[in-house]
C-alpha cells in the first residue's frame, strides 16, 4: 500500500469489463468499456479516476507518472485456479506421455500427483516458500496480480497445513484440495478412511488458513459420495466450495456442485449437453483450463456451448507440474480464442471480473473502476486485444499491483 498518488497517461487504450454484477453471463460475459487515450490515477493503492486524456483533471501535489503512449491497460488478471506450491518437477513423465504414455497410466502406476507429494513431502516449508516465490513471479510477469493456490500435495496433516501457510504467506488465496488423491498410506484402508482422516485430523487447523476446500471427483480418486461427505463439512467449517469435476469422465461432480452451491465446478473436458444445461441454470462458475486440456491432448471444454446456454464462466491456467506447466493467462487468452471459440472481450471478463468472484473478492479485483484496487497490466499494443491475439507473445510491458510498479521494477 502506498500514499503516493500514481498517474498512468496518454494511454492507447483503457479496456475493462462493464458488468457491475458477478459474475458475468450471456451478453454481459461480452460487455467491455474501451476508453481511447485515457489516463488512470490511483491513490493510496485504489483506483481514484480514469478516462480520457481530455477529462484528467489538475494535480496538485506529488503524482508519480507513468507514460503509456503505445501502451493499453487491462485489469489486473486473476488466477483462480492454481497448484502453483510444489516441489520438484514431472518433465521425465512429459517425455514419456511424448512417446504415448497417458496421464491416467502414469497416474495408476504410481507416478504422476503421487509422485509431487513424494517430492514436496521430502521438501522443507522453506524450500516450499522459495519455489512458490518463483512461480509467482512468473505469474506476475504474465499479468497475475491475484492467484489462488491449493495444497493436495502434501496428503498428510503436516504437509498440507504446510503448503497452505506457504500460500498464505507469499499473499495467494489458499484452497485446501486435501481430496486430491489417495495416498499410499490409505492404499488398503481406502477413500472412505482417508476422508474420515481430513475431517478429523486436518480440518480444523486447515480452515483456519483456507478461503476454500476443493476435491477432485474423477475414477481413482474421489466419488460423489465421498466428496458430498468431505465438502459438506467443510461448509460447515467456514470455506467456499470448489470442485475438479468432469476432467475425463462424467461422474456427477457437476450435479454436487450445484447441489451444494459450490462457487465453481472446474475442468468440464467431458461434460455434455445436460451438464451445459444444468451448469447455465445455476449459480455455480465453470471454471475452464485450455491449457491442461492442451498439455494433455484432450478435448476443450465445451466453453461456447456453456457462454451460449448463459453459465457464468472463468478461466485459468491450472498451473502445476503434471497437467499444465503454464503460469501464463494471456496464453490462456489465446488459447480461449482460438480452441474455445470465445470472443477477446470474453476471455478478458473470464480472467478479471469472473476470476475475482471465484475468489470471492469481486468488490475490489477484476475491475478498472473508481473504488477498486489499483491492480493493472500494461499491454506492449495500442490494442488490448493483443492479450489474446499475439500467441506466446511478450505482451506484458509492466504491471501495477496496489498502485504500485510491481513488475519489471522500474526505479
Ligand atoms: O487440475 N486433475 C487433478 N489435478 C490437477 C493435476 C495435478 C497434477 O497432475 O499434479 C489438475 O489437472
Ligand atoms: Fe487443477
Amino acid at each position: 500500500m502506498t500514499t503516493a498518488r500514481l498517474l498512468i497517461r496518454d494511454l492507447a487504450q483503457i479496456a475493462t469489463p462493464t458488468a457491475s454484477e458477478a459474475p458475468a453471463r450471456g451478453s454481459a460475459l461480452r460487455e467491455v468499456t474501451v476508453i481511447e487515450d485515457g489516463f488512470v490515477l490511483s491513490a493510496s493503492g485504489r483506483i481514484e479516476a480514469l478516462g480520457p486524456m481530455r477529462a484528467l483533471p489538475r494535480l496538485e501535489g506529488d503524482v508519480e507518472e507513468i507514460d503509456g503512449r503505445g501502451l493499453s491497460a487491462i485489469p489486473g488478471l486473476v488466477d483462480c485456479h492454481t497448484h502453483a506450491c510444489f516441489a520438484g518437477d514431472r518433465v521425465g513423465e512429459f517425455a514419456l506421455r511424448a512417446s504415448g504414455a497417458t496421464y491416467e497410466e502414469l497416474h495408476a502406476a504410481g507416478g504422476g500427483i503421487l509422485s509431487t507429494v513424494r517430492a514436496t513431502r521430502s521438501a522443507s516449508e522453506t524450500e516450499l516458500a522459495e519455489v512458490l516465490a518463483l512461480h509467482r513471479d512468473w505469474m506476475l510477469q504474465s499479468g497475475t496480480t491475484t492467484f489462488e493456490a491449493k495444497s493436495g500435495y502434501g496428503l498428510d496433516r503436516d504437509t498440507e497445513l504446510a503448503q497452505l501457510r506457504v500460500v498464505q504467506a507469499a499473499g495467494g488465496v489458499p484452497t485446501w484440495l486435501g481430496a486430491h488423491a489417495l495416498p499410499p498410506e490409505f492404499a488398503e484402508s481406502g477413500a472412505d478412511a482417508y476422508v474420515d482422516f481430513l475431517l478429523a485430523e486436518v480440518l480444523p487447523e486447515a480452515s483456519r488458513i483456507a478461503e476454500a476446500a476443493d476435491v477432485f471427483v474423477e475414477q481413482g480418486a474421489f466419488g460423489v459420495a465421498q466428496a458430498r461427505r468431505y465438502l459438506s463439512a467443510c461448509a460447515g467449517a467456514g470455506l467456499a466450495l470448489r470442485l475438479h469435476a468432469d476432467q475425463f469422465t462424467e461422474l456427477g461432480g457437476l450435479e454436487l456442485a450445484i447441489e451444494l452451491g459450490a462457487r465453481s465446478v472446474d475442468h468440464l473436458e467431458a461434460t455434455g449437453e445436460r451438464g451445459v444445461a444444468a451448469l447455465a441454470a445455476s449459480r455455480v462458475v465453470g471454471v475452464l483450463l485450455p491449457a491442461s486440456a492442451l498439455f494433455l491432448a484432450r478435448p476443450m471444454p465445451p466453453a461456447r456451448a456453456l457462454a451460449d446456454a448463459g453459465a457464468a464462466i472463468a478461466l485459468a491456467t491450472d498451473l502445476n507440474p503434471g497437467s499444465a506447466f503454464c503460469e501464463s493467462l494471456p496464453l490462456v487468452c489465446s488459447l480461449a480464442c482460438t480452441q474455445l471459440r470465445l470472443a477477446p472481450e470474453e476471455a478478458l471478463v473470464a480472467t478479471t471480473l469472473n476470476a475475482a468472484h471465484v475468489l470471492g473478492r469481486a468488490d475490489r479485483k477484476g475491475l478498472i473502476a473508481p473504488g477498486y484496487d489499483a491492480d493493472l497490466v500494461l499491454l506492449a499494443a495500442e490494442d488490448w486485444r493483443y492479450l489474446a491475439y499475439h500467441l506466446g507473445g511478450p505482451v506484458v510491458d509492466s504491471v501495477v499491483a496496489g498502485g504500485r510498479i510491481a513488475w519489471p521494477g522500474r526505479a
